[in-house]
């Protein structure tokens, strides 16, 4: 077995050594080692076009998280719900990717999570994986998905990985849905949690209300974040409850918690893309912070190019395919002939 380089340039003086470029460098240095082992899934292809500087990019997996955990280092989480944009947030190093059933409102325009079927919720699964390459892919199993039957929800549960290619199924629910996800588990597939506010639980909470305020409905929160915890889900999505109850929880249970409006204690924070993108066309939630202003972007670029193409500013010669010379002067050879004949 060759020594492990540990440096590019090391691995560099080794490859013109012998003469033999990619095959030095990847049997010689780690991060390349990394890439093509079976853990990380990884290809040469997909290596040598990156720049290689800096530190290499972990596949992130369910032991990852409970490392971060661990380690106190905060799990970022996004959703997404295309191949672009899944690109992009995997790009830029986000731990975990969600494709939430929120898409039912943001990308399909629905009142609201109640509507969204298996099939379309798997048609964006794929093409996030699609543009996934480091990140832990969850996808959201829909409502009526894992509600009528535990053989149902199995089923559906392994499309998600067979057809979607998710890494995990995320399934809204506490003590109550505990032994069908220990099945789901058991089946091989990890699942995420998801309690307090549950948006498939709208019309029994009568509304998105914040969850966990009573002493009561404390106890309950708790009882369900031990039961999923014990049921061995991969992460606990907390949504809309106090802080002080989420720090409580997060302290509890040895699985990572992810909050949304659930205050800073929990192990890790998601946002809905749309969101921190303002492209939900309404006010955002007290626990929305904005990063940026995709709208405005997209309505500027629109209008600017609907004024240059009526102003026929838009296309310019410069953006128009030209005849070579030859071709050009043959064809107006070929039209004075023309002309000549109608004469
Ligand atoms: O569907 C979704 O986007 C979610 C997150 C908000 C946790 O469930």
């Amino acid at each position: 077995m060759s020594k492990c380089l540990t440096s590019w340039k090391d691995a560099l003086i080794a490859a013109r050594k012998n003469g033999n470029f990619w095959a030095t460098i990847a049997q010689h240095h780690p991060r390349c080692r990394q890439a093509l082992s079976a853990e990380s899934g990884g290809a040469l292809e997909g290596i040598v076009s990156l720049t290689p500087i800096g530190e290499p990019r972990q596949k992130i997996t369910v032991a990852s998280l409970r490392e971060k955990k661990v380690h106190r280092e905060p799990i970022t989480c996004l959703t997404a719900y295309d191949y672009a944009t899944a690109r992009l947030v995997d790009e830029a190093a986000i731990d975990v990717i969600l494709v939430g059933d929120s898409l039912a409102q943001t990308m399909l325009g629905y009142e609201n999570t109640l509507t969204v079927t298996v099939d379309e919720m798997l048609h964006h699964t794929r093409a996030v994986r699609r543009g996934v390459k480091h990140a832990f892919l969850i996808a959201d199993m829909p409502f009526g998905s894992f509600h009528v039957t535990a053989d149902e929800a199995l089923r559906n549960a392994a499309r998600f990985v067979k057809e979607g290619g998710a890494e995990a199924v995320k399934m809204e629910g506490g003590e109550k849905r505990a032994d069908l996800i220990r099945k789901v588990i058991d089946a091989e597939i990890p699942v995420a949690g998801h309690i307090g506010l549950t948006p498939q639980s709208v019309n029994v909470m009568g509304g998105y209300k914040v969850q966990g305020k009573s002493l009561q409905a404390i106890e309950q929160l708790m009882r369900d974040a031990v039961a999923l915890d014990r049921a061995g889900v991969a992460c606990l999505y907390l949504e809309g409850i106090p802080r002080e109850v989420a720090a409580m929880i997060t302290a509890e249970v040895s699985t990572p918690t992810i909050g949304i409006g659930a205050g800073p204690d929990c192990d890790g924070q998601v946002l809905v893309i749309h969101d921190i993108l303002n492209l939900t066309f309404g006010p955002p939630a007290k626990f929305v912070r904005r990063y940026g202003d995709a709208a405005a972007l997209i309505s500027d670029a629109v209008q600017a190019f609907r004024t240059d193409v009526l102003s026929r500013q838009y296309p310019s010669d410069e953006e128009s395919y030209h005849l070579s010379k030859d071709t050009q002067h043959a064809l107006e050879d070929v039209l004075e002939r023309k002309q000549g004949l109608r004469r």
